[in-house]
């Protein structure tokens, strides 16, 4: 990348913190950078100081480029075999406790947190469930809230679980009521924001930390670890490995499974 482009995309990542609260420090720059520069240049602009601008005068650019930042595409039972391996080893040992409190963080337009609570209702009721499932991307959460997949959004989805869990909403499907009243969704910025107080016993955290500098994924990890109960397990995505995890307090038990040391006496 050319040095003055790079000073100007700097200066754009200052003012985005400064103008709009977004932290674009933490994400992986040139990856960033070009995502950005061809929403640029569709639009007509050439450099970043305009776009600026553009971006604060006008709400639809604005929206257009927040969909840019945040990459929103999610899929019910994203690798089927690492969901069937937290179920087994452990939502099952999990799932006698009365309560119960998990955490979606970065879930998008919600497969991800409606696919463990299928799991979960499999083995118990989902009273005494408290999932929360957050994003930094307002017009992804309303989706979730919605609840409502197109058909092929499903395709996952095992036929026994669409046949308990959804119900047709014309030409797609919507989650069962009993589902989208056992989660709570809420606006939180992974980067920025205060963390929820937990303490959680499984905190799901998936294709997100892929984005951020290493940098960012530290000041996440350290986060989601302290917000973990000793003992609780941290889920990630199919890609994703989280280097020297005994600084955080954590241990990896099985592949993209992670859990918190217990606190020793
Ligand atoms: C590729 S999706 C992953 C969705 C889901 N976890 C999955 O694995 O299918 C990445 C999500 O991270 C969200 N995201 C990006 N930056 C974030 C941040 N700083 N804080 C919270 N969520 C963020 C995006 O809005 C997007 O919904």
């Amino acid at each position: 990348m050319e040095r003055q482009v790079e000073e100007a995309y700097d200066r754009f990542v200052a003012r985005v913190r400064s103008v709009f609260g977004i932290e674009l420090g933490l994400y992986k720059k040139p990856q960033m950078m070009r995502r950005l520069m061809s929403l640029m240049r569709r639009r007509g602009f050439d450099d970043f100081d305009r776009f600026l601008e553009a971006l604060i005068a006008d709400p639809k650019l604005r929206a257009e480029f927040v969909d840019r930042v945040t990459i929103n595409v999610s899929e019910f039972f994203r690798n089927p075999e690492l969901w069937a391996l937290l179920d087994r080893e452990v939502l099952a040992s999990l799932s006698a406790q009365p309560k119960l409190r998990l955490w979606s963080a970065a879930c998008s337009t919600g497969e991800e947190p409606y696919t463990l609570l299928m799991l979960l209702r499999e083995r118990r009721s989902l009273r005494g469930v408290d999932l929360l499932a957050t994003d930094i991307d307002e017009p992804a959460l309303e989706k979730a809230r919605a609840a409502r997949y197109e058909a092929r959004s499903l395709v996952s989805v095992p036929p026994s679980f669409r046949e308990r869990y959804f119900v047709r909403d014309g030409d797609g499907y919507r989650v069962v009521d009993e589902l989208v009243r056992a989660v709570r969704f809420e606006r939180h910025d992974l980067l920025r924001d205060p963390y929820p107080p937990g303490p959680f016993d499984v905190i799901v955290n998936r294709n997100v930390a892929i984005y951020f500098t290493e940098d960012g994924k530290a000041h996440l990890y350290r986060s989601l670890a302290a917000v973990l109960r000793p003992g609780g397990y941290l889920f990630v995505g199919g890609t994703e490995q989280i280097f020297s995890p005994e600084r955080y307090g954590l241990r990896q038990v099985y592949p993209f499974i992670y859990q918190k040391q217990e606190v020793r006496p």
